[in-house]
C-alpha cells in the first residue's frame, strides 16, 4: 500500500451558499480542509464587513455538526458603489481575506457586479495602499464574444491595465482556464497569483460533449480545449509559486444543472484533495503536490502553513453518484466514477 502525508490543504476559492444548504455545503470541505476562502456570491451579495461577519456567524454555526471544522476566510463582494470605507474596515478585520470582483453577469449571482472596472480605480488605490487583496473573476462579460475567448480578453482589456497601474496591488486571478493566463501570470510580478481547479486540470471541453451534453460538467470559466489544460497541468506541477489550490467548488441542485437553461458550477468538495493527487500522479509530480496544496496559498496570502497534516493512500473508491444539497441532491463531480487516492486521517 502506497500513503502520502502531507501538510493539511487550504482551499483558497469555495462556495458555500446559505440558508437550509448552508450545512451541506460544508459538510465535505470540514472534513480535512484547513483554511476555506469563501466567495460572496450569495443571492444578495455579501458587499460590506457586517454582512460579512454575519455570513461568518452562520457558516461556524453551520460547522458545528460536524466533528471537524475548517476556518472560514471572507470575502467582500465589490460593486459599483462599495465606499473607500468599506475597504478600510475590511482591510483591518481579522476575518476578511480580500474583495471579490465579479464582472456584472459574468457568473452565478453576479448581476451586482461591477460594470465599470476603470471607474474602481480609486477602489484599488485604497486596497493597494491597505494592503488588502484583489480577488478576480476574470471573464469579459459582452455576449457578442465568444465563451471560449472571455478569460484571454479580460486579461488583455482589463487585468493587465490594473496590474500597470498598481504595481503593488496583490491579486489573485480565479480559476484560470488558459495557456494566455498562466503566460501572464508567469510574465507579472510576485504580487500577483493564481488559483486552478480540479476540474480545469482533470477536463477539456471535448470532456463537455462527451456522448451528449453534459450539464455538470458546465462551469464558468467554460472548460477549453485540451492545450490549455495542458498548460494548465504544467503550471500545477511546477512548483512555481504563484499557482496553487482553489477548488471552485459551486453546489447547485440537480433541477438548477439539469434544465433547459442550466446553471455553472462543478462541485469538487468531496474529493478535492484525491482529485488533484491523481492529476499530480498521473505528471509523476506527487512531490510536488504539498506546496500547491498546503503552502503557497498560505505564502501568498501571508498567513501561516498549517502545523498538521493529512495522509492519502492509493486505493481504489467509488464516488457517490449524488449527495444531500438541502431538500434536494447534487451531482458530485467524477459521480459513480472511481478514484484512485483516498484520504484516511482527517
Ligand atoms: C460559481 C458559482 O456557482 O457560484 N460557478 C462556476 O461555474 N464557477 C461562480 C464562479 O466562480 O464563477
Ligand atoms: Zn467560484
Amino acid at each position: 500500500m502506497e500513503n502520502l502525508t502531507i501538510r493539511r490543504p487550504d482551499d483558497w476559492h469555495v462556495h458555500l451558499r446559505e440558508g437550509t444548504v448552508l450545512k451541506d455545503a460544508c459538510r465535505d470541505l470540514s472534513r480535512y480542509i484547513g483554511r476555506a476562502v469563501v466567495m460572496p456570491n450569495l443571492s444578495k451579495p455579501v458587499t460590506n464587513l457586517t454582512l460579512a461577519k454575519e455570513y461568518y456567524n452562520d457558516i461556524k454555526a453551520a460547522m458545528e455538526l460536524f466533528p471537524r471544522q475548517f476556518t472560514p476566510l471572507m470575502t467582500l463582494y465589490l460593486t459599483d458603489k462599495t465606499s473607500s470605507q468599506e475597504i478600510i474596515e475590511a482591510a483591518r478585520s481579522e476575518i476578511i481575506c480580500g474583495i471579490k470582483l465579479y464582472p456584472s453577469g459574468a457568473t452565478t449571482n453576479s448581476q451586482s457586479g461591477v460594470v465599470d472596472i476603470s471607474a474602481l480605480f480609486p477602489i484599488f488605490e485604497v486596497m493597494q495602499r491597505e494592503k488588502l487583496n484583489l480577488m478576480i473573476h476574470g471573464e469579459v462579460t459582452d455576449s457578442e464574444i465568444d465563451p471560449f475567448d472571455k478569460e484571454k480578453l479580460f486579461i488583455d482589456r482589463h487585468l493587465a491595465a490594473i496590474t500597470k497601474e498598481f504595481p503593488d496591488l496583490k491579486i489573485t486571478l480565479e480559476h484560470i482556464t488558459t495557456k494566455d493566463a498562466v503566460q501572464f501570470i508567469l510574465d507579472a510580478g510576485d504580487n500577483i497569483a493564481s488559483t486552478i481547479t480540479p476540474h480545469h486540470l482533470i477536463y477539456n471541453r471535448s470532456d463537455l460533449f462527451r456522448g451528449g451534453i453534459r450539464p455538470h460538467l458546465y462551469c464558468l470559466p467554460i472548460l477549453k480545449r485540451s492545450t490549455h489544460q495542458t498548460a494548465l497541468i504544467e503550471a500545477a506541477i511546477s512548483g512555481n509559486p504563484k499557482f496553487f489550490l482553489g477548488s471552485d467548488s459551486a453546489p447547485h441542485d440537480i433541477h438548477s444543472k439539469e434544465s433547459a437553461c442550466g446553471c455553472a458550477g462543478i462541485y469538487s468538495a468531496h474529493a478535492s484533495l484525491e482529485f488533484y493527487t491523481h492529476v499530480f500522479d498521473q505528471m509523476n509530480a506527487l512531490d510536488k503536490l504539498e506546496g500547491f496544496a498546503s503552502e503557497f496559498g498560505a505564502r501568498f496570502y501571508g498567513l501561516q502553513k498549517n502545523s498538521d497534516s493529512v495522509t492519502l493512500i492509493r486505493e481504489e473508491w467509488e464516488i457517490a453518484e449524488k449527495l444531500p444539497l438541502g431538500a434536494d441532491w447534487l451531482i458530485p463531480m467524477m459521480s459513480k466514477e472511481i478514484v484512485e487516492w483516498k484520504v484516511i486521517n482527517k
